[in-house]
């Protein structure tokens, strides 16, 4: 059986990677394992940024935002011939298996190590749900949640004096923080990649909704399709409505995760480690039908995109309809 196990968090970080990372030490020491950190992802393997931890680095860490062991985004690590620093690093330390926290981006790098001898399971760490085999990700209640509060509360504004206000939602591409949360909320207007609307169609949609007499309008708009501000002045002059945008950034990736991302992550863990155990790498764990599934990298990075435009009609329309 391995002795050693290591785990660090790679890419953006989200709320419950602490609760992953303890429940990652927890259960290797529990089975007689020893537990490592590695600090500032996959940058601290090369810089030999390894620690060994015990049971009370573990406790007390599951509530909090962030991650505690630091995590980065480090491109050299594409090139094979860093990554070969980074297998004689954990040989040095005698770490034989990782768990990788993380996005898509981490899971190649994971499945690349695995490929030159130590063992690595991806746990799906990232606020934006583009896992696509994985139903959710750690990170993405809490960040929803965080959006949800954050449009009630413009929303509030708006209704006292009959205005507009362009929320913008992070998500890297994947809609599903803007969906979720237009869904939530009611945001009469919405729009991602996955289901766009220019510039015009938007304007319309605001300027039918002042006709109608809606006394307030929250557009909900996925980041990098616009630039808030300029959208904000175009449905101005197209509705009448006074127009402010806010632009939510990074608010949506900290604080306490919620239950349910603590969950996942911590059973995710758990199951993780259990992988390891019995020898397994290059795999995935992702939440399928509410049952936790391990599944291997390579296919799941080439999983097509579940298909959500039933959701987006459905909700378009239902708060359309004032
Ligand atoms: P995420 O994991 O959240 O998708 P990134 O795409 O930024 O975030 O990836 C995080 C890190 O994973 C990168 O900074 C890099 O260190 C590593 N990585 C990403 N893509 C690859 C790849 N093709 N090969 C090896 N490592 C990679
Ligand atoms: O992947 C998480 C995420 O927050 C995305 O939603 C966003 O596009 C990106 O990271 C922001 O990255 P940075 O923190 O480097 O600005």
């Amino acid at each position: 059986m391995i002795k050693k196990i290591g785990v660090l968090t790679s890419g953006g970080d989200s709320p419950g990677m602490n609760a992953a990372i303890s429940a990652v030490v927890k259960s290797a020491i529990s089975k007689g394992i020893e537990a490592y950190v590695i600090r500032e992802g996959y940058k601290g393997l090369i810089n030999k940024w390894i620690e060994k931890v015990d049971t009370t680095f573990a406790s007390d860490i599951i509530s909090r935002g962030g991650t505690i062991i630091g995590s980065a985004r480090f491109p050299e690590f594409k090139e094979e011939s860093v990554r070969k620093i980074a297998v004689e690093n954990l040989k040095e330390f005698g770490i034989e298996a990782l768990v990788v926290i993380g996005g898509d981006g981490s899971y190649q790098g994971a499945e690349k190590l695995t490929n030159l001898g130590i063992n690595c399971i991806g746990l799906p760490g990232t606020i934006d749900n583009d896992i696509v085999s994985s139903d959710y990700t750690i990170g993405f209640d809490t960040a929803l949640n965080t959006v949800v509060r954050s449009i009630d509360q413009i929303r509030d504004t708006m209704q006292s004096h009959s205005r507009c206000s362009v929320v913008e939602i992070m998500g890297n591409g994947c809609g599903d923080l803007t969906l979720y949360a237009a869904t939530a909320t009611g945001a009469e207007v919405f729009s991602t990649k996955e289901s766009f609307l220019t510039e015009e169609e938007i304007c319309q949609e605001v300027k039918n909704l002042a006709k109608a007499g809606k006394r307030s309008v929250v557009v909900a708009v996925a980041e990098k399709l616009y630039d808030a501000h300029s959208l904000a002045t175009k449905i101005e002059e197209a509705s009448g409505y006074v127009t402010r945008a806010t632009v939510l950034g990074h608010v949506q990736r900290g604080g306490s995760p919620t239950a349910m991302d603590r969950y996942l992550a911590v059973n995710a863990g758990i199951f993780a480690v259990e992988q390891l155990i019995e020898g397994k790498g290059g795999l995935y764990i992702g939440m399928s039908d509410n049952k936790l599934v391990a599944r291997d990298i390579n296919s799941t990075l080439n999983m097509p995109k579940p298909d959500k435009s039933q959701e987006y009609q459905k909700a378009r329309k239902n708060n359309l309809s004032i």
